[in-house]
Parts: C-alpha cells; structure tokens; sequence
C-alpha cells in the first residue's frame, strides 16, 4: 500500500472527550481515511455523530468490530484496551491505544511522535501513547538529554480536569454553579470539591506513597527517553482548570547549562515552542495552550540550588487532550503510514510479496 492509500481506521471511545478529539484531529490533519468506524459502550450503539460530511452511527465495541480494520485509535479506558486491542491486532488491526493497559509492557512501543518514531518498527499490532503529563515533558527533557545529559528531573504538575474525562468537567461545573448560587459543593468523580481547590491525589495511592499519576511519569519517562536509570521524581496535582496540563520542572544536568542555551534547545524541537518574557508577563498559559497542538515552555530560568550552572528550571504547559492525547495518537498513525509500518512487524515479514526466482 501506498502512503496516501486509505485505510479503515476506528476511534474506540469515540463518545468520550478523547475519543471526540481525536475524530477531530483526523479531520484536520486530512489523515487518508476509506472507512471511518466509531465504537463505544452498548450504551452509545444506534447514536450517531456527525464526522465532516459524514453521519456515522456508533457501533459497539466488540472483538467482531476490528474486522476489516487497519488502524484502531483506543480511548476507552484501561479494561476495554486489556480485553479488546490483542483481539483488534489478531484480526489485522494495528492498535494505537491512549490508555495506562500497555505502555510498560516490554514489547509495546510508548512512543512521542517527535521523540522516538523509530521505537515503531518492530511493534506487533500495539502500540501505546504515553500518559498525558509524561507526553509534553518528554520533547524537552529529549533537547535537554542530547545536549548536555541529564543527571535528575523533579516535576510538579497542574493538571486540567478533562484529563479525567466528560464526568469530571460536568463535575467542575457543577461546582462552580454551586458555589455561584451559595450551594454545597457534591464530589463524585474526585474525592474532594475540585473547585476552588487544588487535589494532590490523581489515580490511585501505590504502596512507595506516590500515585500512579506520579509513578506513569516516572516510569514512562524513562521507557521514552531510553533512559531506564533515570533519577526522577513526581508531584501531580489535580487543578480546576477545564483543559490544559501544565508542569514545573527542575533538571539538574551533566553539562552546565544556561538558559539561553536551554531556550534554544527547546526552541528547535519540533511542536515545542517557546514564550518566555518575563518583562511582558509573556509564559504559557492552560488558556492559551488549550486547542493548540504544541508544547509550550517558559519562565526558563538557572536553578541556583545545583552547583556549577547544571541546574535549569521551567514551565511547561500543553493541551493535555490534543498533544497529550489525540494529537500524538493521530502522529504516531501518520508515522507508521509514511515509513510502511501500519501492519505489525510480523505482518510485513509475512505479507512481503514473494521474491522472484532468478531466471
Ligand atoms: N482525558 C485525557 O486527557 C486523557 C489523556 C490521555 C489518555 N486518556 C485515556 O483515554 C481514555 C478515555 O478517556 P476520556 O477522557 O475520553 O474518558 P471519557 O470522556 O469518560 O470517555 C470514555 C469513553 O470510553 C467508552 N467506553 C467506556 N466503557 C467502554 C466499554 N466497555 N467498551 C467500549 N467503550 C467504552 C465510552 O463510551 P460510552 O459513551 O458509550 O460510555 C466513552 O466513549 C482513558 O483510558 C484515559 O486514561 C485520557
């Protein structure tokens, strides 16, 4: 097949923020599509949503709904991508799954479109998109690891609500409204008022006292970076913003480095873009980062408290369900179709056509 030869892709989840996103990014991004196929729960099966100019009626996500599927973007949720991506990729399907089901499996490439494309080779029939929060730190800690090493990282996160999904932006709403008419504020999705608050718990609490929010930056970063060693410490913190994560970070560093230096680094890593004046109260923003494709950083400043100038400090802000989600999903799709790999590796070997005799 060639490049611009169209595939059947479905978007599993598709009634969900991500899942809606990522339709949309499709569509922008003009991605070659033949057969568009949305699934989601039982609960949504009948409904259709208007995709372009087409009306598409949401199908049930069942091992049977892969058949014919090239490309299969999953956003369902951990347990759906456990049970259905192996049953999508034994029927042909090449799945590209947002979920925390399979990115530490050692034979699951985790991959950041503009970081490590060529982990994509050898995948067979799964590949995972990183946590949101580890997505728009891992473009700038690359700049950093190539230029001068890294020795540690330390990130604290603010991250948007719609990085639960559609019930925790119902959630804040609500409670804001509450709080507007002099109400009591109800928390059902988080386990205290997301408004007017900042919740220093996202996921679950591990056993070392971090969250598996933390723990999935830590490890995944690592996986990404190619950097298995890497010393590297998490805050995650759930804010009431609707959309955008953003993330102070601290990298000590092997090579000094200063922050012009830093500011040019990250300036020359594709999607990433700089803001960063001070004097103009010029740094991203969650508001100005939201609907926006890139990652952004400033406030780029010398960490004092290491020694020797290799120590550096910034703010890194993206919109956690277009980069941190649907974007990189839909790049990894166009990455696998511009090198040849939208089959699995074993596929390619196995479907090469057959070499000719010599006569
Ligand atoms: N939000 C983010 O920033 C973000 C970033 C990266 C990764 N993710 C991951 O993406 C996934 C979805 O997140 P979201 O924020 O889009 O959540 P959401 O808004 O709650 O949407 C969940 C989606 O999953 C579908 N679903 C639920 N159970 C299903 C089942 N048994 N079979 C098939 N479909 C099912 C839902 O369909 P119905 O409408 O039919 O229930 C809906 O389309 C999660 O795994 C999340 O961790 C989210």
């Amino acid at each position: 097949m060639s490049q611009s030869t169209p595939r059947n892709v479905a978007v599993v989840g598709a009634t969900g923020v991500v899942g809606r996103t990522m339709l949309q990014v499709l569509l922008e991004r003009d991605f070659p599509i033949a057969e568009l196929r949305l699934l989601a729960s039982g609960r949504s099966a009948g409904r259709t949503v208007e995709a372009g100019d087409r009306t598409i009626e949401i199908r049930e996500a069942t091992a049977e709904a892969f058949e014919g599927i090239d490309i299969a973007l999953f956003s369902a949720g951990a347990d759906t991508s456990r049970e259905l991506a192996p049953q999508a990729a034994a029927r042909g399907a090449t799945v590209i799954d947002n979920s925390s089901a399979w990115r530490m499996d050692p034979n699951v490439p985790l991959v950041v479109s503009q970081v490590n494309p060529e982990d994509l080779e050898g995948h067979e029939g799964i590949i995972a998109n990183p946590n949101c929060s580890t997505m728009q730190l891992a473009p700038v800690l690359m700049a950093l690891r190539d230029a001068v090493g890294i020795e540690r990282v330390v990130v604290d996160t603010y991250q948007s609500v719609s990085g639960t999904g559609a019930d925790a932006i119902a959630e804040l709403e609500e409670q804001i409204h509450a709080h507007v008419a002099g109400e009591e504020k109800h928390a059902r999705v988080y386990p205290h008022p997301i408004a007017f608050n900042a919740l220093p718990e996202i996921d679950v609490f591990l056993e070392n006292g971090y969250t598996k929010e933390e723990w999935k930056i830590v490890t995944e970063s690592r996986k990404i970076l190619h950097l298995p060693e890497l010393r590297i410490s998490c805050t995650a913190v759930r804010v009431p913003v609707f959309v955008s994560h953003s993330e102070a970070v601290h990298v000590e560093t092997t090579a000094a480095i200063t922050p012009d230096r830093a500011r040019r680094l990250f300036g020359s890593v594709a999607g990433v873009v700089v803001h960063d004046d001070p004097a103009t109260h010029a740094y991203p923003l969650a508001t100005t980062a939201a609907g926006r494709d890139e990652v952004f950083v400033g406030r780029v400043r010398q960490d004092p408290s290491v020694p020797d100038g290799r120590g550096i400090a910034f703010w890194v802000v993206s919109d956690n369900l277009r980069k941190g989600a649907a974007t990189n999903a839909v790049e990894v799709a166009e990455a696998l179709v511009e090198r040849g790999w939208v089959e699995a590796a074993g596929r390619r070997g196995a479907s090469r056509a057959p070499v000719e005799a010599p006569a």
